[in-house]
């Protein structure tokens, strides 16, 4: 089982402005080489608030490309998730699931989108050492956390991270930008998750950081 986050931010970690727009802080080639990271891993994983703003596909999508797709896991107590957006209409052709705390809704299973039911911790989310269980029992044992703030946090705050892939563009977005990285309660630095960093690159104008658990 392994699980690494992605963050795509400005230079201050923020991964979109106030009002929500995302899209794009990073450039072409960042984008690009996210695909490929996609195409390495078995599930990309999201928040629900993420799957409503952006609408997103979560594909890879590179020239050429004939590969496996990944699985889309969408982190969505309450099956907030819509049977018309793009990840519900492309559930047949690409395995998609939702990730909840009570029974399927039967409008997404109709889609075909799958709905694993998990225990619920704090805030009636569910609990992501569940849920990376209930994932590794469907052959998904590598994921590839593509936020939001509040899933990332959720992720940090659990232990669970073991890689961090940090794309940082050259713009900044201020203190009401949102933050890459939700509430993680950490009272000491030495609470704090620790990372090492092993590689860093030039993607066109972005930086690309790789950074492994310490
Ligand atoms: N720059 C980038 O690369 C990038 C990437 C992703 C997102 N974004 C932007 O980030 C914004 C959304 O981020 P966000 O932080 O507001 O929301 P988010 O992390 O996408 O989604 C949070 C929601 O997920 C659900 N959830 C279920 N289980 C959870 C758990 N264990 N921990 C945390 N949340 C859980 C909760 O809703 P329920 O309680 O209803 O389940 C929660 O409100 C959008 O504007 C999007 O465009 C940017």
């Amino acid at each position: 089982m392994s699980v690494s986050l992605k963050l795509a931010t400005s230079l201050d970690g923020r991964i979109a402005t106030a009002s929500g727009e995302s899209q794009w802080i990073t450039g072409p080639a960042s984008r690009e080489q996210v695909h490929r990271l996609r195409a390495a891993h078995h599930a990309v994983v999201i928040g629900i608030e993420t799957a409503l703003a952006d609408d997103p596909e979560l594909t890879v999508r590179l020239p050429g490309y004939k590969g496996r797709q990944p699985a889309r896991v969408v982190l969505d107590s309450r099956q907030r998730l819509t049977p018309g957006c793009k990840l519900a209409q492309t559930a047949r052709e690409v395995p998609t699931f939702v990730i909840a705390t009570g029974e399927a809704d039967p409008a997404l299973v109709d889609a075909g989108v799958r709905v694993l039911t998990v225990p619920a911790i704090s805030e009636d989310r569910p609990d992501l050492k569940s849920v990376v269980q209930a994932l590794g029992a469907e052959g998904l044992i590598n994921l590839f956390v593509e936020g939001g703030g509040q899933v990332a946090g959720s992720f940090l705050r659990c232990g669970l991270v073991d890689a961090l892939e940090w794309f940082r563009a050259p713009i900044v977005l201020g203190g009401e930008g949102r933050p890459a990285i939700g509430a993680l309660a950490v009272a000491a630095l030495a609470e704090a998750p620790h990372f090492r960093r092993v590689e860093v690159g030039q993607l066109g104008d972005d930086l690309w950081e790789r950074y492994a658990r310490a």
